[in-house]
């Protein structure tokens, strides 16, 4: 990929990486970038690297800038590997000795991943280094997502180097908010619900110290995805909103199936829910990646979860989901149980009892009906889904 000028002398020298369709478990369905920035002043820093797989391409867009051997210092904004992948590769070319700034959690973390001796340089808030008519200053952002991530922000120009952190898992040629348009929007709404959902009591915390900081932000250059150059507030205004977890009028309904009894089911009661007035979905769990179904769920007021009763217990499936959802740790939700059963029918209450662990806020008992449900038995479950959706609608 041919280096993006970002600003003078500031380069994008990451890379695409168009074909992963799985990131640890998060589904992709249009690939993602490693993005890895070059500032060129008086000093030459390179902030971040890319996966190891892609090391050869960084060097070589490096090179279409600066020969790497000139790159004075190198900076790790996080130790997850798909940035830091690609370190040993990078500072075998630029040479082993050029310093390497880290936050102090970094130096622990890049030291248990790689047995090279580098010329660490561990720093905290508000340490400062010069690259000559610039200088960069490190934000410590502990636990966003990672005990070692950090934020590098760029003074004189005010660009925020921000990591992981407003990123977007997306391959594109398109690298800026005002090429893309709101098209970036669900792409950096689902990379929050399943990445930095858990950790949204410090994204506003972060966001407060930043604001306290009378930090200006030009622009935004996360590790992943698109950078916000026209609006960057519009981002900051995005994880603020669903960092506070506010939903609007809608709820999901998750269901798997055996004999399409619990299908009918989720159905009647997302027909009942939509009849108030409320947006609602019924989620196939068969149809639908569990990273997409957290997308949903992320500004959903209601959490509706069938499951049939297999075996005495719940369907793999719906197990699966509701381990996934637990970590995500989702806040301010109305949870919901039901299911379809043939003779003990555990599901439902097991459901209800891991929503409960999740401290949602159960509503009543869902519908539980015996193999398969009549019209009676439909009509109790649009009743159900009518009375989520009023609760929604007071809430
Ligand atoms: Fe993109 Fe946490 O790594």
């Amino acid at each position: 990929m041919k280096p993006i000028k970002i600003a003078e002398n500031i380069y994008d020298v990451g890379v695409n990486d168009w074909n992963i369709s799985d990131f640890h478990g998060y589904s992709l369905k249009l690939g993602t970038s490693y993005n890895a920035y070059l500032i060129v002043d008086d000093k030459i820093a390179l902030i971040d690297a890319v996966k190891k797989d892609f090391a050869d391409q960084l060097i070589a867009n490096i090179s279409q800038v600066v020969d790497p051997h000139r790159i004075d210092f190198v900076v790790s904004n996080h130790t997850e590997m798909d940035h830091s992948g690609g370190l040993p590769r990078i500072m075998h070319r630029i040479g082993e000795n050029k310093p390497l700034y880290c936050s102090k959690m970094g130096f622990k973390n890049l030291s248990q991943h790689f047995t090279h001796k580098w010329n660490y340089q561990p720093v905290q808030s508000g340490d400062e280094v010069s690259l000559g008519k610039r200088t960069l200053t490190f934000l410590d952002t502990r636990m966003l997502h990672w005990p070692d991530s950090m934020f590098t922000y760029l003074k004189e120009d005010q660009i925020l180097f921000s990591s992981d952190a407003f990123g977007q898992h997306y391959a594109g040629f398109e690298k800026f908010d005002d090429v893309m348009g709101d098209a970036i929007m669900p792409h950096a709404k689902k990379y929050f619900a399943n990445i930095l959902n858990p950790y949204a009591p410090l994204v506003l915390k972060l966001h407060a110290q930043i604001v306290e900081m009378g930090l200006d932000i030009n622009m935004i250059c996360p590790d992943h995805g698109i950078i916000w150059r026209e609006n960057p507030s519009k981002i900051i205004d995005a994880y603020v909103r669903w960092a506070k977890q506010e939903s609007g009028q809608k709820a999901v309904v998750i269901y798997d199936t055996m004999w399409h009894s619990t299908e009918a089911m989720a159905n009647a009661i997302a027909a009942g829910i939509a009849a108030v007035g409320v947006n609602v979905r019924p989620m196939y769990i068969r149809n639908w990646h569990r990273s997409d179904i957290m997308t949903e769920v992320l500004d959903a007021k209601a959490v509706v979860i069938g499951s049939p009763t297999l075996n005495n217990g719940l369907f793999p499936t719906v197990s699966d989901f509701l381990t996934y959802m637990k970590g995500l740790k989702p806040l301010n939700k109305i949870g919901a149980a039901f299911g379809s059963y043939g003779w003990s029918g555990e599901a439902a209450k097991l459901i209800s009892s891991e929503l409960e662990a999740m401290k949602f806020d159960i509503f009543e008992a869902g519908p539980r009906i015996q193999y398969v449900p009549g019209d009676d038995s439909l009509a109790k479950c649009f009743e159900f889904g009518e009375s989520i959706g009023a609760k929604i609608i007071k809430s």
